[in-house]
């Protein structure tokens, strides 16, 4: 029989550049409590979020995705021509047809790059970042963008205070290109599709709604031993993490995550939830870039990952910053 040929790839692959867009608008609790019945105590005692970002109308998720990859790619050194796999990891697109990826490609002037969008809830990012250096590695793809991009605030239900005071908008991006040593750790990921109306978009509803006590309980009980996993399958353990940046649901969720890996006190943990709220798959890179911007963490340092949201889905790696 006719064998078929694979290409050789790279031996690793790793970030080489990040890229964040925060829209204009700033919504403190104040700003809230004056649309809803809620508060800054409330609100900072049982999330953690003093301020989000929301978008204005010219601040579209193609926009927001582009301005965040752009960044990318002029920090990662490379040109746009480099490109050639473009992933964008949202739950908010305008429309469920087309994908945005190919779009944000185009106005980037990556020229035709396999291009698609994912949504794997707020561990998209995650996702897609594993599906591009895995691509790296086998050779499908040289070097790829990676977006979390969202606009969460279209889906929110201002009605419902709960999700209201939580969900915002932004994107951030990295692009990832091949390496000698693997510098993006195997992913551990998976779903618990039992769950899957926890968190999600009621019949006949444009509003997201979420069993928040439910989540809460199944974030804080289920996913310690992913990130304990994902260390244990890059050969790392609690004290070699420089950072630690899971995703931006809630700050107690992250001091008490943070607690249980019994990290060392030097490792940098991202509270960037308490500036931009839970802006979903967006969370993670934003996360990452403004620590990077802020100096409180420098490249080549040891970064652990975890993505999980809606589906419910979650995923976790280690990286080494760029
Ligand atoms: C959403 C979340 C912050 C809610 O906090 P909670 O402590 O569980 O709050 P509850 O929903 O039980 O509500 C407690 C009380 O606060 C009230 N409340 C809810 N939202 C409020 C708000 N924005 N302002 C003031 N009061 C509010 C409720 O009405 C309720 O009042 P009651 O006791 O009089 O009935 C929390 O459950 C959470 O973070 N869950 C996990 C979310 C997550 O990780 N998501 C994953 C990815 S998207």
């Amino acid at each position: 029989m006719t064998s078929i040929q694979l290409p050789s790839g790279s031996p690793g692959a790793r970030l080489l550049g990040l890229g964040s867009y925060r829209p204009r608008r700033r919504v403190t609790n104040d700003d809230l409590a004056q649309m809803m019945d809620t508060n800054d105590e409330w609100i900072q005692s049982r999330v953690g979020i003093a301020e989000r970002r929301w978008a204005s109308e010219d601040e579209t998720l193609v926009e927001m995705s582009v301005a965040a990859g752009g960044k990318a790619l002029a920090a990662s050194g490379l040109d746009a021509t480099d490109v050639d796999l473009v992933l964008l990891a949202t739950t908010s697109p305008p429309k469920a047809i087309p994908g945005l990826a190919p779009r944000v490609a185009h106005q980037l002037g990556i020229p035709r790059p396999g291009a698609f969008d994912l949504n794997a809830g707020c561990a998209g990012w995650c996702y897609a970042l594993s599906a591009a250096a895995d691509a790296i590695r086998t050779g499908s793809a040289r070097n790829a963008l990676v977006i979390g991009g969202e606009r969460l605030s279209d889906y929110t239900n201002m009605q419902d205070r709960t999700t209201a005071v939580i969900f915002a908008d932004g994107a951030g991006a990295a692009v990832l290109g091949p390496s000698d040593q693997p510098m993006v750790g195997p992913v551990v990921w998976g779903s618990d599709g039992d769950l899957h109306e926890a968190i999600a978009i009621p019949a006949n509803e444009t509003g997201m709604s979420m069993a928040g006590q439910a989540v809460y309980r199944w974030a804080t009980t289920k996913l310690t031993d992913t990130l304990v996993e994902a260390m244990r399958r890059a050969g790392v353990g609690p004290d070699d993490i420089d950072v630690f940046a899971p995703h931006q649901a809630n700050l107690r969720i992250i001091e008490l995550m943070a607690k249980r890996l019994g990290l060392p006190e030097r490792t940098v943990i991202a509270r960037d939830i308490i500036r931009s709220g839970n802006t979903s798959s967006a969370s993670v890179p934003l996360a990452l870039s403004a620590l990077l911007e802020s100096g409180e963490a420098k490249s080549g340092d040891l970064a652990l990952l975890l993505g999980y949201g809606a589906g419910l889905t979650f995923a976790g790696q280690v990286v080494v910053l760029p």
